[in-house]
């Protein structure tokens, strides 16, 4: 099935589209997250005897029952009482997740049991969300929180572990849990919790995209998947190749010459200050496949090379969760997208060519692309739209991962302030980061006999050569940070968050670096 939809004159296919099959109810689309349907409600006890999934309440660590599990366990005969006082609950851990199946009294399923204090911090009350989705496994729950504090992070951990990337599992497209949330001070929280989940939505779509296969998600249909976020309030621009050409983005557009993908520069726009303040920029690498090009990759692990537009993926995420819970700052985020293939048109080995800064590159490894493209957009960023400040987020170096493993991003950046505020963001929202040295003693390794510079720098310092290369396209006095994901955006393993796949690393720091540098104090 296809549907179709007009956005700004354009039109968007939307058979594709990231994380959510749309439906089309009297010419109105609906959609499913892709982590579930969420329903905030006032406390329903009419309900609650006959519900027939599973019943979520809260216990603290000393076996203390919360009003919601006083009443459920007086329904089930007492089966709450008995699980805390038997001595296997001694020891539990706030966040930890109890279950009791199949109580008596009750239609439900099961009985979970969170455990968490009246006054518990939020990045605990997240992690009982997270604790929570794990144990319902894709179940639906009636969630029966009272009056729990922070309680749209719970929401926040539940959406984010809930997420399953199934787009293409035929048989699964229309299995999705459904949470109803119920709280007794919902008409003061309604904004927290549909703000938690603006945030859920901005890190699935960059999950959505992230886990997109490269002949499903090329250049074109990325675009339109960034114009169609337009219908959030972003202003969305896009710059096809002729236009490229025409300002002179010489790197950027050999990295792409040899596909028959168009490359394109999208700009998201998201103007949400009272004033006219100047934005913070986002830049991503846009790589929607990366071969290498000429000096190609071997064919072990090259599939993997599907996320090499991890950058961009942050950069769309970041917007529209931005958008979504209407932030109160101006925030532009611009991706390169482009293809990096080898063909007769490709870039070869020992090319020079011209960046829209002026600087001509030798190209001495077609492989070493994102620096390429990210130059372009950045320089264009930073001319068009006079920021604040940057950053730019890019699937970029294999050295980072032999550098920091899976667990963390490299930041390099120019100013230590902006620097620590970042890594604050981070370290508050449990998303890894850990900052690399820059220094002009590397920018030898950069030399080129016969050009400004080369786009490699040899084995040596591989992510910091490639940080290097970058600062050269920064203008001086502009706080900058260079975030290198290519170990954190999908991993094999659990994270603080998610499952194995996708992470959307970085939506949440954006998001709450935004927060902190302009819509506080
Ligand atoms: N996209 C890769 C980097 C990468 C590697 C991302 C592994 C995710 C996982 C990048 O374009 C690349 O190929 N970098 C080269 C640079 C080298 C040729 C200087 C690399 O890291 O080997
Ligand atoms: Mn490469
Ligand atoms: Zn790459």
């Amino acid at each position: 099935m296809v549907y179709l939809k007009v956005i700004a004159g354009k039109t968007v296919n939307y058979a594709d589209r990231p994380g959510k099959r749309f439906y089309l109810v009297n010419s109105e689309e609906i959609f499913m997250p892709p982590y579930g349907n969420f329903s905030f409600e006032s406390t329903a006890w009419d309900e609650i005897a006959d519900y027939t999934d599973h019943l979520v309440v809260t216990v603290t660590r000393e076996g203390g029952l919360s009003t919601m599990a006083r009443r459920v366990n007086a329904m089930s005969k007492g089966a709450i009482k008995r699980a805390v006082e038997h001595q296997s609950f001694q020891g539990r851990k706030a966040a930890d997740v109890i279950t009791l199946s199949y109580p008596s009294g009750l239609k439900a399923t099961a009985i979970q049991l969170v455990v968490l204090e009246r006054g518990e911090k939020p990045e605990i009350v997240r992690k009982a969300g997270v604790a929570l989705a794990k144990r319902l496994s894709g179940k639906s729950a009636v969630i029966l929180l009272g009056a729990l504090r922070h309680s749209e992070q719970l929401c926040l951990g539940l959406a984010l572990r809930s997420y399953k990337f199934q787009n293409y599992k035929s048989a699964e497209q229309d299995k999705r849990p459904d949470y109803r949330v119920m709280h007794d001070k919902l008409s003061n929280l309604r904004s927290d919790f549909e703000t938690a989940l603006s945030i859920a939505d901005g890190v699935c779509l960059t999950r959505d995209l992230v886990s997109m296969p490269a002949n499903i998600l090329t250049t074109e249909t990325f675009a339109d998947h960034l114009l169609s976020l337009a219908e959030h309030g972003l202003k969305v621009e896009i710059l096809d190749e002729d236009h490229l050409k025409e300002l002179g983005m010489g790197a950027l557009l050999s990295v792409g010459q040899g596909s028959k993908s168009p490359s394109k520069m999208v700009m998201l726009e998201w103007q949400g200050a009272e004033d006219a303040a100047a934005p913070l920029a986002l830049a991503g690498k846009g790589v929607v496949f990366d071969t290498g090009g000429i000096s190609m990759k071997p064919a072990a692990g090259m599939e993997e090379m599907t996320m090499d537009m991890g950058g961009a993926g942050v950069v769309a995420g970041t917007m529209l969760a931005l958008a979504k819970r209407k932030a109160k700052a101006n925030v532009v985020g611009l991706v390169g997208l482009v293809e990096n293939m080898p063909s007769g048109e490709a870039m070869r080995p020992g090319d020079v060519v011209t960046s829209l800064k002026g600087d001509t590159i030798e190209v001495l490894n077609t492989d070493a692309e994102g620096r390429l493209v990210l130059c372009d957009v950045m320089w264009y960023a930073q001319d068009r739209f006079k920021p604040c400040a940057m950053i730019d987020l890019a699937t970029l170096t294999g050295a980072i991962i032999v550098g920091l493993g899976h667990e963390n991003a490299g930041v390099f950046s120019n100013d230590d302030q902006f620097c620590s505020t970042l890594l604050g963001a981070a370290g508050r929202e449990q998303e890894g980061a850990w900052r690399m040295p820059l220094s002009p003693a590397y920018d030898k390794l950069l030399k080129s006999p016969i050009a400004d510079l080369k786009n490699i720098g040899g084995r040596a310092a591989g992510s910091i050569t490639a940080a290097q290369f970058l600062q050269r396209f920064v203008k001086d006095d502009l706080p900058w940070a260079h975030i290198d994901i290519a170990g954190v955006a999908k991993v094999k393993t659990d994270t603080a968050h998610s499952g194995a796949g996708a992470t959307g690393w970085g939506v949440m720091t954006l998001n709450r670096l935004v927060q902190e540098m302009f819509e506080t104090g």
